[in-house]
């Protein structure tokens, strides 16, 4: 081999150089307090938990099974019967650890069309039904197993339109998705009506609870309105959770969950034909990292049912300061009627992916909405103390759209 390229240095680098070089290279990211999309973790105490926890299963690997390693194997079914308890499930739920929501409906996905295909011939290819407001992990899975999405047009308020999803079912149809709640406008879907649908027409419903489901149910004990998404609904076959949002996990961490054995056994691949062995498991990625997992359970275990109730207050709080904040800028209008921890805006009078620019140039990130043309901000415990400084940078970033409107208009 020749000389190294610039890439590899020849001589291996200390920690005392990288770490300058590491902080060099992150200048110009966005700062955890400053953003209001994308990082979703716990704060205080409970991230230094979590970042121990992470050092100490730092090098383990999930992907030989509690055999291997019985520590893990007891993590994972802590975690899994935490997230069934959230979401009203008996001890017939069964699930399996991911790296991600797009995995955990991946899976679930599979399972849907591989229990269809076991009952009945399908005239064409596999179908999932989900109002327009499913997250594009369906489609993702839909493209890579053979299968087609038919996305409903939603009712105003961004609310499934059930007549329009029911008329959408037919002889492919295999899977309903719902979303509890959706990722663009934070709205629940009909779940119970869902269900029934489901129920009726023999489909599997899943219930995409990544954003909602490890938060929800505190909520639900804060007397906020927040409908019934779990088990508990006969016609729920499935639900995902994502331990990385409001699990206050690190990336990448999700689940999913299966109302029972039977109905889980279709996720899976089992595979003998190579000199290796059995090969079967439950999840798509075959090394899968053990660090994430024992770091969510240990944030788990130290928040307590106490610490989901304290972080679920801090969101209500900010989310009540972001939305009379933003109502109270001119020219700027709360776009949906937030039922969790996203909320959306906009503006008739300047282009609001404008003020997104703006406030990047001022050290904030948000994310911007497509339909309708808005920003989304996904509301985490820390922006209680966040709303503030983001609500003066905001006004900042309207007043310097604006000015540079009426200069381009002269
Ligand atoms: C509702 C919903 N479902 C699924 C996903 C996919 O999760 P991941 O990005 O972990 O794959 C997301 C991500 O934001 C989401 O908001």
């Amino acid at each position: 081999m020749g000389r190294m390229n610039q890439i590899l240095p020849d001589k291996g680098m200390p920690w005392t150089e990288l770490e300058p070089e590491l902080e060099r290279l992150r200048t110009r990211d966005v700062s955890d307090d400053q953003a209001l999309a994308f990082v979703v973790h716990c704060d205080g105490e409970a991230l230094d938990v979590a970042k121990r926890a992470y050092r100490m299963f730092f090098s383990t690997n999930a992907l030989g099974g509690s055999s291997v390693l019985p520590s893990l194997g007891r993590i994972e079914s802590d975690i899994i019967r935490f997230a069934a308890w959230l979401l009203g499930g008996g001890p017939d739920v069964v699930g399996t650890l991911t790296p991600g929501g797009t995995e955990s409906i991946f899976l679930t996905v599979k399972a849907a069309r591989d229990r269809a295909l076991a009952k009945r011939a399908l005239p064409g290819k596999p179908e999932i039904v989900t109002p327009a407001s499913g997250y594009p992990s369906f489609d993702k899975a839909a493209a890579y197993l053979g299968m087609t999405v038919r996305r409903v047009p939603m009712a105003p308020g961004f609310r499934a339109d059930m007549a329009a999803i029911e008329k959408a079912i037919g002889p492919n149809t295999v899977m309903i998705g719902a979303s509890a709640p959706s990722f663009s406008h934070g709205i629940f879907d009909p779940i119970a009506e869902m269900a029934t649908l489901a129920q009726r027409h023999d489909l599997w419903l899943h219930v995409d609870g990544c954003v909602g489901a490890f938060l929800a149910p505190f909520f639900k004990e804060l007397g906020e309105p927040i409908p019934e998404i779990g088990f508990g609904l006969a016609g729920v076959t499935s639900a995902s959770a994502d331990l990385h949002k409001y699990g206050y996990g690190p990336k990448a961490a999700s689940l999913v969950l299966y109302r029972d054995a039977g109905h889980a056994k279709f996720a899976d691949v089992d595979f003998d034909d190579w000199p290796g062995g059995r090969y079967g498991m439950p999840a798509l990625t075959g090394t899968r990292p053990g660090a994430t997992v024992a770091a969510a359970w240990a944030v788990m275990k130290h928040l307590g049912r106490e610490g989901y109730l304290r972080n679920a207050r801090r969101i209500l709080n900010a989310r009540l300061a972001l939305m009379d904040g933003i109502a109270a800028i001119p020219g700027l209008k709360v776009l949906n009627k937030p039922e969790l921890c996203i909320l959306n805006f906009g503006s008739d009078e300047f282009d609001p992916h404008a003020v997104a620019d703006a406030l990047r140039r001022r050290g904030w990130l948000v994310a911007r909405l497509a339909r309708p043309r808005g920003l989304h901000i996904m509301i985490v415990p820390r922006h209680e103390q966040a709303a503030p400084g983001f609500l003066a940078a905001l006004r900042e970033s309207v007043d310097e759209v604006r000015a540079a409107k009426s200069r381009a208009a002269q």
